[in-house]
Order: C-alpha cells, then sequence, then structure tokens
C-alpha cells in the first residue's frame, strides 16, 4: 500500500491541510493592492502555502514565483527575476507579446530563446548599471498594465537576495515596487532576523510596506482529522489517541507530522502508541546526518556546549547555577552564545528551535569537551 503521507517536499491539493485563514488573508490583501511578507521557521510550510495559495487562484492573478534560494550574483538574481516576470506572462498573454517586445526595446535587456525553446531574457551588460536595475524591477507593473490582471510576484526565502545585492538592491527594489498598481508582492522566508530589520525595522530597507503574516502551527484538531482520514483512504486505521500523539510529536511542525506519520505508515497499517515512538526515533535517525552538519557547522566549543545545556535541560532558567554546571563561563559569555546562535536560527530565546535537532543532541552521544 501506498504511504500516504509526504514530507519534504511542497505539499498541494489533497496533500494539503488548515491555513484557511491564511489563504483568505493573503488574497484580501492582494486584492488590495497590498503586498505581504511571511515569516516563519524552516520547514513551517511558507512554501506549501504560497503552492496551494497559487494553485487555487491561476485563473485570478498572474503568478510569478521566485525561490531564490541558493542565488550567488547579483546578475543572477536580475536575470532571474526578469525570465520569469516575463515568461509566466507571455506564456499567459501571447498577444501581448509585441507590445511586450517594445516595452523592452532600448533598456539593458535583450529577450532570447532558451535551449528548452522559452522566451527568456538576458542583460545585455556584465555589470549592468543602475538605470538597468531599475529596468528589471519595473517589469511586473509594465507587463501587468499590458495583461490587465494583477500580477502577484512572489519571492521565496527573500533573504538570500539581501545577501546577494545588499541593502542597495532591495532598496532599488523598494523605490520602484512602492509605485507598483497592478502588481502586489508576497515575500517569505525564514531567517526571521533578516527579515525583521529589512521589514519592521525603521531604517529598514522596507520598512512598512508589507503586511507581516506569521505561520505557526496547523492546529491539532485539524491536522488529527487529516492524519486519520489519510490512514483511512490507504485502508489503515488510527486512533484518535495515537493521532494526538503523532500531531504533539512533531511539536508545531508541519513536516514533522508529516514525517512520524509516514514513519509510522512504515510499521504499522493500525499503529499502537507505542508504534508511534517507535516512529519518532525512526525519524530522528533520517535527520541525524542533516543535524550532523549543523552539528559540525558550530565551530565553537562554547556554543557547542550551550546547544547540548539546552537540549538537555530546556525550560530551566539559565542563570549562574545553570553556567556552573555547564561550564559555560559566564552570563556575557551566554548572552554573547545566544546572540550569535539566534542569528543563525538555531536557537529563540534560549531555546532550541527544531524540536528534532534537540531530540537528536539529547540522544546522540555528543562530546561537550569537557570529558
Ligand atoms: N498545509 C500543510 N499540510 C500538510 N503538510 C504540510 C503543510 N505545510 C507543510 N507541510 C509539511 O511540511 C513540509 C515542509 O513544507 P514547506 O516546504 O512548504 O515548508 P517551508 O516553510 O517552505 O520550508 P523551508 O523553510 O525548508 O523552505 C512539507 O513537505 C509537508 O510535509
Ligand atoms: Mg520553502
Amino acid at each position: 500500500m501506498q504511504n500516504p503521507f509526504v514530507y519534504g517536499s511542497v505539499v498541494t491539493g489533497p496533500d494539503f491541510v488548515g491555513r484557511e485563514s491564511e489563504i483568505r488573508d493573503l488574497r484580501m490583501s492582494i486584492r488590495n493592492g497590498k503586498s505581504t511578507v511571511i515569516y516563519s521557521d524552516r520547514k513551517m510550510g511558507k512554501s506549501s502555502l504560497l503552492a496551494e495559495f497559487m494553485r487555487r487562484y491561476d485563473d485570478d492573478f498572474i503568478f510569478v514565483y521566485l525561490d531564490t534560494y541558493g542565488i550567488t550574483g547579483l546578475n543572477e538574481f536580475l536575470e532571474k527575476f526578469a525570465e520569469e516576470v516575463t515568461r509566466h506572462s507571455l506564456s499567459k498573454v501571447r498577444r501581448f507579446a509585441s507590445s511586450f517586445l517594445e516595452t523592452i526595446k532600448g533598456t539593458g535587456l535583450r529577450v532570447i530563446m532558451t535551449d528548452e525553446g522559452e522566451v527568456g531574457v538576458e542583460l545585455t551588460s556584465a555589470r549592468p548599471r543602475q538605470h538597468e536595475i531599475d529596468e528589471v524591477f519595473e517589469l511586473p507593473e509594465k507587463i501587468a498594465k499590458l495583461s490587465r490582471k494583477k500580477m502577484v510576484v512572489i519571492i521565496d526565502e527573500f533573504q538570500d537576495v539581501a545577501s546577494v545585492g545588499g541593502v542597495q538592491l532591495i532598496k532599488t527594489m523598494r523605490s520602484k515596487f512602492q509605485w507598483h498598481k497592478n502588481a502586489v508582492y508576497v515575500f517569505s522566508g525564514s531567517r526571521r532576523h533578516m527579515l525583521m530589520s529589512i521589514f519592521e525595522e525603521h531604517e529598514g530597507a522596507f520598512y512598512k510596506f508589507a503586511r507581516p503574516m506569521t505561520l505557526s502551527a496547523i492546529p491539532t484538531d485539524e491536522f488529527k482529522g487529516y492524519l486519520v482520514q489519510k490512514y483511512s483512504s490507504a485502508g489503515g486505521s488510527l486512533s484518535d489517541e495515537v493521532a494526538t500523539k503523532v500531531v504533539e510529536a512533531g511539536g508545531g511542525y508541519p513536516y514533522y507530522v508529516q514525517h512520524v506519520a509516514y514513519e509510522l505508515f512504515q510499521i504499522s497499517m493500525s499503529p499502537t502508541l507505542d508504534d508511534v515512538d517507535a516512529a519518532i526515533q525512526s525519524t530522528v535517525d533520517h535527520q541525524s546526518s542533516a543535524f550532523m552538519n549543523i552539528w559540525e557547522s558550530v565551530r565553537s566549543l562554547l556554543h557547542r556546549r550551550y546547544l547540548l545545556a539546552i537540549a538537555r535541560e530546556p525550560d530551566v532558567p539559565q542563570g549562574v547555577a545553570f553556567i556552573e554546571r555547564h561550564a559555560l563561563r559566564s552570563p556575557s559569555h551566554v548572552s554573547r552564545i545566544r546572540t550569535q546562535l539566534e542569528k543563525r536560527g538555531l536557537t529563540e530565546k534560549g531555546r532550541i528551535v527544531d524540536p528534532f535537532f534537540a531530540r537528536w543532541l539529547r540522544t546522540a552521544n555528543l562530546r561537550d569537551g569537557r570529558e
């Protein structure tokens, strides 16, 4: 029997649960021409929400989806931006192609045919000048106007844009986007600190530009219903009690709920509470090489010691006794460590963000450099 649970890839349609109020909210903002910024921890379901939104409203809007993850240079970003904006539009509004070509004439952009036979856009110079960069960010509005539909430009993992082009680039983006009436923007990302500084601090380049939306856990009852229904449609059965334990094990992360449910389905078609423990362990095991990479990327012994300490004692005040017990030197050391780990998105308010990373830290027999 095929396993009905999906983790690790974007989910939509029958695999997608909840988020109705977020979807309504997003739709309303877009209709009002207001841009949105979606914050959440990793694996909370940002990309899935965006994909489901695009699936549902494909007829109403022109969607442009840009995943900037892994983009390394300014040119690459500009070309990708221009290309996605034009490709999606041209495929939808072929009859506007010639007026579009008119629009693009005389800018630093050149229309090309890609290897796949699609229309693409290229920068004509290796080092784009400011006015050429401006042109690129004018494209959404121009094309939306031509097509007489609202264009929704979604930039997923937006924090990476800031790392590629620096403050100057995102300032340019804002200076253009803020005049757009037919193009609306949705930014999303998981590096809360970086995004907050762009969108919510006074000096931030996008201060007050977008409505913030935070994704939190999918409510337990909704998720339970989904698990039970998936189990039964795959020919198995899941009790309410076991479903509750699975959702709780996920610690609020849809990714982990699905992962544990997937492992559970491998174990039994009508699982017991004990089976859930085995499924949890199996999930930790599957993640262990990813966690080991994170662990090894934390170079400082003191940082490692702190991570282990808060994994083992999650709800303990981190005062003098705690610092002594874990040989963390001094309160000012701890405060510096916290700042740095928070910046990396590993901890938040003195707790480990990812509940399965915390679980792994507790069970993986790691050394804290004192033995
Ligand atoms: N609405 C949902 N219904 C069911 N499962 C979901 C939902 N949203 C997310 N998931 C589960 O969580 C996983 C991660 O979702 P997704 O990739 O959308 O998150 P993300 O926040 O974009 O993650 P990342 O920060 O890694 O990009 C999915 O593979 C799926 O298993
Ligand atoms: Mg994502």
